[in-house]
């Protein structure tokens, strides 16, 4: 029989102990994945105890807590703290959410946390989304419109018009849809996954856009949208509550129907 291994710096070894000094009879294990690059060593797992007495009510808040009293190395990405820009999402105690709006005290017994799946680790929690980038570029998330380059006035759009972009314009880039998504995961560099196109269905969807059909030739491909098989899992982890599996849909059927 076949056997494989996984290469030897790939392994995930046991990392540091990092014992509570408080006193606090309230305290949460912490399991953080933790990898830097310029010292040549396999990742780790440190654990840490945090006095949950002292702190904040989100993962967020947790993190900041190791970084300012436990250990200044840990990397994390966030920036508004509020649900708003995106850069804190991560994978929770096996979901990928956003750690600014995500409870700790919603997770039972240890806290595990992890960069979103199957993205290169640029450091400890910060996965590389140089890929997802341009992907993004690559679907021209701006309004193309005629009119446009003539005026510096608001170009109007009815309320009915406006509504039909609702569900989507919400859309942060937080990526925990398509990291959630396997597909994505084996063809990331091909299939434009759920949070791409997601955006692209967002532009093609506007009434005030004049490049509809040029957008909908770009992406009908079988790479770049057919790998979406409908497994839901990008719907499920949307921490915004989006629905990029149904904008997918959408995009399909616009394309079946002419
Ligand atoms: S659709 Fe949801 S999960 Fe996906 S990038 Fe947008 S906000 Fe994040
Ligand atoms: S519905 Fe499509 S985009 Fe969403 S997880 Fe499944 S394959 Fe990925
Ligand atoms: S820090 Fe902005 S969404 Fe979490």
């Amino acid at each position: 029989m076949v056997q494989f291994n996984l290469p030897q710096n790939s392994k995930i070894l046991k990392g540091k102990y990092y014992k509570d000094k408080s006193g606090s009879n309230n305290l949460k294990k912490v399991n953080v994945y933790r990898w830097d690059p310029s010292i040549k060593e396999n990742p780790r797992i440190d654990t840490f105890e945090v006095n949950i007495k002292e702190c904040g009510p989100k993962v967020l808040d947790i993190l900041f807590k190791i970084k300012n009293e436990i250990d200044p190395s840990l990397t994390f990405r966030r920036s508004c703290a509020h649900g708003v820009c995106g850069s804190c999402a991560m994978n929770v105690d096996g979901v990928n959410t956003l750690s600014c709006t995500k409870s700790h005290s919603d997770i039972s017994g240890d806290l595990n946390i992890y960069p979103l799946p199957h993205l290169k680790v640029v450091k400890d929690l910060v996965g590389d989304l140089t890929t997802l980038y341009k992907q993004y570029e690559s679907v021209e998330p701006w309004l193309k419109t005629k009119v446009g380059e003539k005026t510096t006035k608001e170009i109007k759009q009815s309320q009915e018009d406006r509504a039909k972009l609702d569900g989507y314009y919400e859309c942060i880039l937080c990526a925990c849809c398509s990291t959630a998504c396997p597909s994505y995961w084996w063809n990331g560099d091909k299939y434009l996954g759920p949070a791409v196109l997601l955006q692209a269905y967002r532009w093609i969807n506007d009434s005030r856009d004049e490049d509809k059909k040029e957008r909908l030739k770009k992406v009908a491909d079988e790479l770049k949208l057919y790998r979406c098989h409908t497994i839901m899992n990008c719907t499920n982890s949307c921490p915004k509550g989006l629905n990029p599996a149904k904008a997918i849909a959408s995009i399909k059927k616009m394309l079946a129907t002419g």
